[in-house]
């Protein structure tokens, strides 16, 4: 196995009363694509935030490349740097075109000039599709386009590891797919990543490794082919069988209207 990248150890989670993070250790390799799939609530988003520091937590800690990330990491926006984060809803600054939304980071914070930054973003613009839409504002684009501009401006920064926290949770069903292949593109290239994701298609085709969490703990953890094809615990077939429910669904012939 490769380098270690990200660790966490024993994380421990609360809001007040509620646990929402028991004890939980995980540990991304570099080049890995780890999925975490779980039921709505279990604290996906919460476990992504705390890789970033944006939570407290109360037990436990988190390394990147054995440094601790914490709030009181002295040097807790260099390693926030690192690590490139895609939310489901896109946090463009409205007010700011595609091109300058992209570089603003990269300038104030990595100190980057602004050809450097551009040119590098019109370079990424370009792999997902958008160049022709640098001059634009977020309002003008298409959900889909927002959320491509989303990941080209955390790829910008040059992290080491990227986190998507339900990126096509928002999007209208036709705009997932040029998403989803923008992702799966960056696997191709080895780009370490940790995705939350609902779309259990593109999870099996994107994951080197899927997890389940519920309850606070990793509840089953395998390849695709194990998670999907022989899920060991009753958690994880229970969850996989709400899924073929859906598709199932979906799939039967609907009443006229
Ligand atoms: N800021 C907060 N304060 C109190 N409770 C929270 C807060 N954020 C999340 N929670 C609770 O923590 C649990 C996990 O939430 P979340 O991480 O958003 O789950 P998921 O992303 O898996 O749907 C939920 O019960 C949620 O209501
Ligand atoms: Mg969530």
């Amino acid at each position: 196995m490769s380098n270690p990248i990200l660790t966490l150890s024993h994380l421990t989670k609360r809001f007040d009363e509620l646990l929402v993070l028991d004890d939980l250790s995980l540990t991304v390799h570099e080049g890995e694509v780890v999925v975490i799939v779980g039921p709505s609530g279990c604290g996906k988003s919460t476990l992504l935030r705390c890789m970033n520091a944006l939570e407290e937590i109360q037990g436990g800690e988190i390394r990147l490349h054995g440094e601790l990330v914490s709030k009181s990491s002295k040097n807790l926006t260099e390693l926030r740097q690192k690590i490139g984060m895609v939310f489901q809803s896109y946090d463009l600054f409205p007010h700011l075109t595609v091109l300058e939304n992209i570089v603003l980071a990269p300038m104030k914070v990595q100190k980057r000039s602004r050809e450097d930054a551009s040119k590098e973003a019109m370079a990424l613009l370009a792999r997902v599709g958008l160049e022709e839409k640098a001059a634009s504002y977020p309002r003008q684009l298409s959900g889909g386009q927002k959320q491509r501009v989303a990941i080209v401006r955390a790829l910008c920064m040059h992290p080491e590891i990227l986190l998507f926290d339900e990126v096509t949770a928002a999007l209208d069903p036709e705009m997932v797919r040029e998403v989803l292949d923008v992702i799966l593109r960056l696997a191709d290239q080895g780009k370490t990543m940790l995705i939350v994701t609902h779309e259990m298609q593109f999870a099996r085709a994107v994951a080197d490794r899927i997890i389940l969490l519920e309850a606070g703990r990793i509840q089953e953890e395998g390849t695709p082919e194990e998670f999907f094809d022989s899920p060991k615990t009753e958690r994880a077939k229970k969850f996989l069988q709400t899924f073929t429910f859906e598709r199932k669904r979906l799939e039967q012939p609907q009443s006229q209207n």
